[in-house]
């Protein structure tokens, strides 16, 4: 396996090589791959998917797994999610979409609070805001209308929940629920992040409420998208809001989630690799996949400063101290070497994600590990996975 351009994490897996390029060089990306004559590219991040880098790699004969261009607009322009799902009645909050202030003024004079207003393009969780006076409303408004269209949209109450499914030529493999948890501190306060943990199985997406998903969002966005002739063979991931009245959609990804994944793939029993190539083939996928029925939970160690301006370059101490095992893993996110040792270098830095048999052991052994690890202003969830513990 080569990782491009991968981290110190990838760099330390047994058949694992980085290729110090960058993902978003589609040149570079297709000479790399007919070079070292892989069988399968499967594009992780957002940014390659939205910049046209699976188009380039389909167009030399290389069997890609991650949509073209033009799917990933599903996660690239929220405007665009939003307009694609009016169109096919899948559920999620009503909106209206603005490219001036003065009509995006006058829809929100009659909306309710809170309200959300979010940024169209890719804004690693920082294009949403929830205004809970006109005042800060107006202000989200103005602030993103600067850089593009604005979406503003109907606050919706409910649970959260993540559900990624395989589409694949209009079939849908769904992977487990999980769920994430946004918000930087405890008890869901703070400011939006890219996620500060997440675990799965979770209660909030239980059998009946999957199928709903897989029912009422996953198979019409499938067929919408054939029917559109947008073809699609990749990860797509529904960011929802379990309502009184159903499962509704908040956001869409073309990829997996960070920190989802990390719990998923510590239970995942099936060969991801033979699945992923039978969707980027085109080949029928299995009617299942396989999960082990523990639960699975990451913590994300942040840097100080996370998420507005994290302060990187910090040594990383204590992470010699622990060791990978089948039930304990301490992911990369941004790390990378210096003079020999670790040092941060991004807003999150390592996901420490454990599997055990219920939420109370994996919380006690998740933040046991991650008590090993530390530097100058580390941050932390003390309370990942609280909505799954039995409520008293
Ligand atoms: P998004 O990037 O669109 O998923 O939004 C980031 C976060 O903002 C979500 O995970 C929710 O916590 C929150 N959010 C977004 N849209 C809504 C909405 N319509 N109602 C309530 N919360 C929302
Ligand atoms: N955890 C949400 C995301 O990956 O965007």
């Amino acid at each position: 396996m080569l990782c491009v351009p991968g981290n110190p994490g990838t760099a330390a897996e047994a058949k694992c090589r980085n290729l110090p390029i960058s993902p978003l060089d589609a040149a570079s990306v297709v000479a790399a791959a007919h070079a070292e004559g892989v069988s399968l590219v499967v594009i992780g991040p957002e940014a390659p998917l939205v910049a046209g880098v699976s188009d380039a790699l389909r167009r030399s004969g290389l069997a890609v797994f991650g949509p073209n261009a033009a799917a990933a607009r599903l996660e690239g322009s929220k405007a665009f999610a939003k307009e694609f799902m009016q169109r096919h009645g899948i559920p999620t909050a009503a909106y209206g979409r603005f490219t001036e202030l003065a009509p995006a003024l006058a829809f929100l004079a009659q909306q309710s609070l809170p309200i959300v207003v979010k940024a169209d393009g890719l804004a690693a969780g920082k294009g949403v805001v929830i205004a809970e006076t006109q005042a800060a409303a107006e202000e989200a408004l103005q602030r993103f209308l600067a850089w593009g269209p604005v979406v503003i949209e109907e606050f919706l109450y409910g649970e959260e929940g993540s559900f990624i499914a395989i589409i694949a030529d209009g079939q849908v493999l769904p992977l487990a629920g999980s769920q994430d948890h946004k918000r930087l501190g405890d008890g869901d306060q703070g400011p939006n992040t890219g996620g500060m943990g997440a675990y799965s199985p979770t209660p909030i997406l239980d059998a009946a409420m999957s199928e709903r998903v897989r029912r009422e969002v996953m198979q019409p966005m499938a067929r919408a998208l054939q029917a559109e002739g947008l073809p699609y063979r990749g990860f797509l991931y529904a960011g929802l809001m379990i309502t009184d009245s159903g499962p509704k959609v908040l956001e869409f990804n073309c990829r997996l989630g960070d920190p989802e994944t990390q719990p998923l793939l510590m239970r995942l029993e099936s060969d991801l690799f033979a699945v992923l190539q039978a969707a980027a083939l085109g080949n029928p996928l299995p009617p299942a996949l396989h999960w082990k029925p523990e639960l699975a939970l990451c913590v994300v160690l942040a840097a100080p400063g996370y998420p507005d301006a994290p302060q990187l370059g910090q040594a990383i101490r204590g992470l010699e101290t622990t060791l990978d095992t089948a039930t304990a893993k301490v992911f990369h996110a941004g790390t990378r070497t210096q003079d020999g040792g670790l040092v941060t270098a991004g807003g999150r830095v390592l996901g420490v994600t454990v599997l055990a048999p219920s939420i109370s052991a994996a919380q006690a052994q998740a933040y046991a590990l991650a008590d090993k690890i530390r530097w100058p202003g580390m941050q932390l969830r003390h309370d990942i996975g609280w909505r799954a513990r039995p409520r008293t």
